[in-house]
């Protein structure tokens, strides 16, 4: 189906999209290109040390996405680890010798502030990534290196410029090599692309919606170098969709996890593949959708499309965020507001006050 046809299809849900979160959604491949335009001069410039032991990405939820994705991206590539971190507050053995990098979209996320008012303490050095907030103003008065982001998005929506900032500040930490150059090349790739990834985002939303009619929750299977991709479908489902859907990993799965399908359940499952899968992958997914299969387990697998792991793994970023917006609007639902999520932060608001610790 043509992007206009799509979109045409759309149009009497589309309504409810009050923030243009599909148009977002649809902008991927130009906001990474964008995004790596901004953030390349960065790689000279950043005043960050050399060769950190490793590099710990703190964030939240849609800040939290583009740790996980970097960690995905250079789990081969990269000559450092690195830890994506969704905590209140850094492991012992992180020292002066290690890197944080602290993602806040608001700047106000009182975990991320946790961990920043910590790993100054400890004398870590930092660097922040953020739109604003106390973030941004931490980052000022402190003289720590601040990549800023465009404001006015939903944290989830800046993906792209997330990944490209984070890609720019490892690219400055000397982990890695023409990282901006590659994330530029594959936007351009999924710009090719568009419309397989389209009808693959149509398509598996159309079969989510049926499948919540039907009263099925989805688990989301993937496996490393995949398991970001896998983790923002079950999220962006949750915050656009407002549904339930889980993630679970392959191979710890294979230990504990799929005896589950042994008893009554009222799931489905999507199962992320993608091309070149080495033998001892492919044979564990073919097993999960026999079984699955064997077992009356309504499932779709999702496949990568593209050359290289940048490719492969942001096709399904694509992919999976067009899904989960068309998902939300088969329900006439706004993927933009996380009210939920609002009430909690404005609850905690009113009974912590990080800027007092400080
Ligand atoms: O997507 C969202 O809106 C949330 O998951 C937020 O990203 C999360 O609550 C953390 O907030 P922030 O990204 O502003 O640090």
């Amino acid at each position: 189906m043509r992007i206009e046809e799509l979109l045409a299809l759309y149009a009497s849900h589309a309504a409810v999209d009050s923030q243009e979160m599909l148009a977002r959604a649809l902008s991927l491949p130009a906001d990474i290109r964008d995004g790596s335009e901004r953030y390349s001069t960065l790689v000279d410039k950043l005043p960050l040390p050399r060769d950190p032991e490793s590099v710990i990405v703190a964030g939240m939820g849609g800040s939290f996405i583009g740790g996980l994705f970097l960690q995905d991206a250079l789990y081969e590539e990269s000559s450092k680890m690195i830890i994506p971190l969704r905590e209140t507050g850094l492991p012992g053995s992180v020292n002066e010798r290690h890197l944080l990098v602290a993602v806040s979209y608001s700047g106000n996320t009182e975990e991320t502030l946790r961990v920043v008012l910590e790993a100054r303490r400890r004398r870590i050095p930092t660097v922040a990534v953020t739109s604003g907030g106390l973030l941004a103003k931490l980052a000022t008065e402190w003289k720590i290196p601040l990549v800023e982001v465009p404001s006015g998005l939903k944290p989830r929506a800046a993906f792209p410029y997330m990944c490209t900032a984070l890609a720019a500040v490892v690219e400055a930490a000397g982990l890695v090599d023409g990282l901006m150059l590659k994330l530029k090349e594959a936007a351009g790739f999924l710009e090719n692309v568009k419309q397989e990834v389209l009808d693959a985002g149509n398509s598996l939303a159309r079969w989510l919606f049926e499948q919540y009619e039907a009263g099925n929750f989805p688990v989301v299977y993937s496996y490393r170098p995949f398991l970001s991709a896998g983790y923002r479908l079950k999220t962006q489902i949750n915050e656009n969709a407002k549904l339930h859907a889980f993630f679970s990993e392959i191979p710890e799965a294979n230990h504990n996890e799929i005896m589950g399908w042994e008893g009554p359940f009222r799931f489905s499952a999507v199962i992320v593949r993608a091309p070149g899968e080495p033998p001892y992958v492919h044979h564990r997914m073919e097993f999960l959708r026999e079984l699955l299969r064997g077992r009356g387990v309504k499932h779709v697998e999702v496949h990568a499309i593209g050359e290289n792991q940048l490719q492969k793994l942001l096709s399904l970023f694509y992919a999976f965020d067009i899904a989960s917006i068309l998902l939300a609007l088969l329900r006439g639902t706004d993927p933009a507001p996380t009210a939920t999520i609002d009430s909690l932060k404005k609850y905690l608001e009113e009974r912590i006050d990080i800027s007092r610790e400080i």
